[in-house]
């Protein structure tokens, strides 16, 4: 069962997480699995923090990419690779070569998906971090995702299209398909952190928690994972009974 931590806000859960990516670090782990998206944002705040004082090296870390954009060009500003060289990247001591990612502008898209799966897979990521989409996918596996997948091509929902079209300039620009580690890609993670913040989180962190494990919610699989800390803050987590919590 998944460790469940409420806390007040986003700062918290950026603090909370941080902590656990600077305690996998401590313990030997080179591989982070990274995350885009606006929920991790404060936990790569946190740690850019923590490196510029010299209470954190990632020196000598790498990072892996959940998911890609195929089709953007790669000088785009909202390829994973280049937001998580913004965030990451660029405010610690992580070095840019140590970056790794699907590439969704590869020409056999079939191929680069087995050949991200085998760097995963070799890599053994020592923590991953994870959003959760407003409809429940992790990564990118859209609701009906098999829960064995792995890495592979995904065509995106309207939903998942509408609620990302923010960082883009217009809602026709953000891409049609994605490359995405699958749930069982995900799943070989010796520790996955879920963060999730904010009223619109609610009704998938629910269902991932305590509805059944089903592809209807691919993020409902973290059940099947022995070493889950879920991160929410109180908004996020208003649909989940009290007694869960800590
Ligand atoms: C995106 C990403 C996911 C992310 C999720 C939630 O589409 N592919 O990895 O977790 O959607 O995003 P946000 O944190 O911005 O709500």
């Amino acid at each position: 069962m998944p460790v469940l931590r409420v806390l007040p806000d986003a700062g918290a859960v950026a603090r909370a997480a941080a902590d656990l990516v600077v305690a996998a670090v401590r313990a030997g782990s080179t591989s982070l699995g990274v995350a885009t998206g606006s929920s991790p944002q404060g936990t790569y705040a946190e740690l850019a923090r923590r490196v510029a004082t010299g209470r954190l090296s990632l020196a000598g870390c790498r990072a892996y990419l959940l998911d890609e954009y195929v089709g953007l060009p790669p000088e785009h500003p909202q390829t994973y690779r280049r937001v998580i060289r913004r965030e990451l990247v660029d405010r610690t001591d992580l070095d840019p070569e140590d970056v790794h990612g699907p590439d969704g502008g590869a020409a056999d898209l079939a191929q680069e998906a087995a050949r991200y799966e085998e760097e995963v897979s070799a890599a053994s990521i020592g923590v991953q971090l994870l959003g959760i989409g407003s409809n429940g996918h992790i990564g990118f596996n859209e609701p009906g995702s098999p829960l064995d997948a792995v890495t592979r091509v995904v065509e995106l929902t309207e939903r998942t299209r509408s609620d990302n079209a923010r960082f883009f300039a217009s809602g026709d620009e953000v891409p049609r398909h994605v490359l995405t580690q699958g749930p069982a890609t995900i799943l070989r993670a010796e520790r996955l952190v879920l963060l999730a913040i904010g009223e619109r989180k609610a009704d998938a962190l629910a269902a991932a928690l305590t509805g059944p494990v089903t592809p209807d919610c691919p993020a409902s699989v973290l059940q099947r994972h022995p070493d889950v800390h879920v991160l929410a803050d109180r908004t996020a987590a208003a649909g989940l009974p009290v007694s869960l919590g800590t």
